[in-house]
């Protein structure tokens, strides 16, 4: 059987029980068909492991059996914190899933939903004895956490796996062989191709597999290549503490919920990342307490549809309350009832630390009920920024991408909001060139972003995504130059828009949490402000309200009050006015 069988196959089983079973199985099947087994085998530099090797084949030829996938199966789907660990497959021992101090080396690509995936990752791997290095030549593990969204970021990868191709095959004979792998949304979407087309690459790990990293790696280690692409129906990883990358960062991620259930016709996340489920509130209060207690100023609750959260996971929350949409839009799935929704958690987030600013990204704008709203405003915390991917000013596109509203609903929303959070900062996501789009189209999209203003934006070409739904029903009809013309003519206008946005704020003083030196100049400090625009302003001592007569540095963490100066399309520029508190200093006009 071909390798890729043995993934499809697993893949069926799905339907019969829960995950870790089934990637076990998906394991000891490609191993019984061969085909996957690599011609490598250990190094003779190895041989002093050998023993330890062919050990670990014969287990694994004696690998777990059918009764044992069903009796996996019945298991609770409740995780052990050490879930490697407590309960290796029969064909490995504990002490296979270690990793003894070999050192792993994670690069991450797309969105910030990946750097939180890496944080998963990373901690997984640290909990089983890896060490993380940053120095790719002392690498024994590269780990690529990739994205698929459009085709471009799929050809980074292929180029950087090229370029590890060659790390791998000049790798010194006296060192374990190096070993790659892909996890996430890329290993999701092209499991097979990966494994065929790239020979270098040992281990593929989809974005619900991170628990099974250290098996994948323990397989991997005997010279055969090791996959789980499995999508998951309620993995969050709630119980896995994400390991923030810099350890002086003032802010940090929160990962609330995965996957994503719209199905915008021209979107692969639904296939790659899977179904939406939410992370029960009480594991997030949790990590958001402990962030607080680190002395972290920021936390951004993360999620596909963040404001789509849903928290089912208590029976007692399953009432029959009936889900608020924004006005004039709707879903291409059947409503859902019940469950806390993303207005009790930000209020309960928003209460741990009154000096903790609080942001959520990437929300969906159907999912915008008054009382989200208004708690933004009342809460002097949660930021009054929002991000309302438009995607197009065309109702006639919209609803080819089946985004649930008109342009006539989204105006609206955005009135509604402004007049709900005077000042509010608003973001948007567009597609130039979508299936069908014409010139007439294109130029609405461009009146909406005139009559919008929004102050920051994220543009992109339309890329034709295998699965999709415009893939199977749509033409990719607008030829690449007409494409990138109009992604032109959109960021030119988007700028000229933030431009003036921006403006508004010259003379106004913001509340700004510094991040730390400006890149541009070692003599400037940088910052955000609530609106999350960058900051730049002058490195200077300044009086601290809090303790009256005392001239202060700023530092990292710090709330500084700017009087700002001038403003582009992407920062504001000002001078320093004092260091403050978050909860007594009022950005005014
Ligand atoms: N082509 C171009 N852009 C896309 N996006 C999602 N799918 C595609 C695609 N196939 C954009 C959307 C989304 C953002 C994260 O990426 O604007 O909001
Ligand atoms: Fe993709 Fe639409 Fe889901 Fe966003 S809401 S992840 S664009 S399918």
């Amino acid at each position: 059987m071909h390798p890729l069988q043995c993934v499809l196959q697993a893949q069926r089983c799905l339907r019969w029980g829960p995950l870790t079973s089934v990637s076990w199985l998906l394991l000891r099947t490609c191993r019984a068909h061969s085909g996957v087994r690599s011609s490598a085998g250990p190094s003779p530099e190895r041989r002093q492991e050998d023993g330890v090797w062919k050990d670990f084949s014969s287990r694994l030829a004696t690998g777990p059996t059918f009764q044992h996938f069903l009796r996996s199966a019945s298991v609770p789907q409740e995780k052990p914190s050490t879930p490697d660990v407590e309960d290796p497959p029969p064909y490995l021992t504990v002490d296979d899933l270690l990793g003894r101090q070999r050192k792993v080396y994670l690069e991450t690509y797309g969105c910030q939903m990946n750097v939180n995936d890496t944080e998963i990752a990373w901690s997984i791997l640290q909990k089983s004895g890896y060490l993380r290095t940053s120095n790719l030549q002392e690498a024994d593990v590269v780990l690529l956490v990739t994205c698929s969204i459009r085709e471009k970021a799929e050809q980074t990868i292929w180029n950087r796996l090229h370029q590890l191709k060659s790390l791998k095959s000049k790798r010194l004979r006296s060192r374990v062989p190096l070993r790659i792998g892909i996890l996430g949304c890329m290993a999701e979407r092209l499991k097979e191709e990966i494994l065929n087309r790239e020979k270098t690459v040992d281990i593929l790990a989809g974005p619900d597999a991170y628990r099974d990293l250290p098996r994948l790696l323990a397989v991997a280690e005997s010279g055969q290549k090791a996959a789980n692409v499995l999508l998951s129906m309620d993995e969050t990883y709630a119980d896995v503490l994400p390991v923030q990358m810099s350890p002086s960062a003032t802010s940090a991620f929160v990962s609330i919920m995965r996957g994503c259930d719209n199905m915008c016709s021209y979107c692969v996340v639904p296939f790659t990342r899977g179904r939406e489920r939410s992370r029960p509130v009480a594991s997030i209060l949790e990590e958001v307490r402990k962030l607080s207690e680190q002395g972290l100023k920021e936390v951004t609750l993360l999620g596909q549809n963040v404001n789509s959260f849903r928290d089912n996971s208590e029976v007692q929350f399953n009432n029959a309350v009936s889900t608020n949409l924004s006005r004039g839009f709707s879903t291409n799935y059947k409503a859902k009832q019940g469950g806390l929704r993303f207005a009790y958690l930000l209020d309960q987030v928003s209460r741990i630390d009154p000096e903790m600013r609080i942001r959520f990204t990437s929300p969906h704008p159907k999912d915008f009920p008054d009382e989200v709203l208004q708690l933004i405003h009342e809460r002097d915390n949660i930021c009054k920024q929002i991000h309302l991917p438009a995607q197009s000013g065309s109702s006639r596109v919209l609803e080819a991408m089946r985004r649930g509203y008109s342009r006539e609903a989204y105006v609206e929303l955005i009135h509604h909001i402004r007049e709900s959070i005077p000042g509010v900062s608003l973001s948007s996501d567009f597609i130039a060139g979508f299936c069908g789009e014409t010139e007439e189209d294109h130029l609405q999209t461009v009146s909406l972003l005139q009559e919008v203003q929004y102050n920051t934006g994220f543009l992109f070409a339309y890329s034709m995504r295998q699965k999709t739904r415009a893939y199977h029903r749509l033409k990719d009809d607008i030829p690449e130059e007409v494409k990138l013309r109009r992604l032109e003519e959109l960021i030119t206008v988007f700028r000229e828009e933030a431009t003036k946005a921006n403006k508004t704020f010259v003379g106004c003083t913001q509340l700004v949490l510094v991040e730390g030196l400006s890149k541009r100049s070692a003599t400037d400090l940088y910052g955000r402000n609530d609106g999350n625009l960058k900051v730049i302003f002058p490195d200077v001592a300044m009086e601290d309200v809090t303790n009256p007569g005392l001239r202060v540095q700023a530092q990292p963490g710090d709330y500084v009050l700017v009087k700002i100066t001038s403003a582009s399309s992407q920062t504001l520029k000002g001078h320093v006015l004092c260091r403050t508190t978050l909860k007594d200093s009022a950005a005014y006009c």
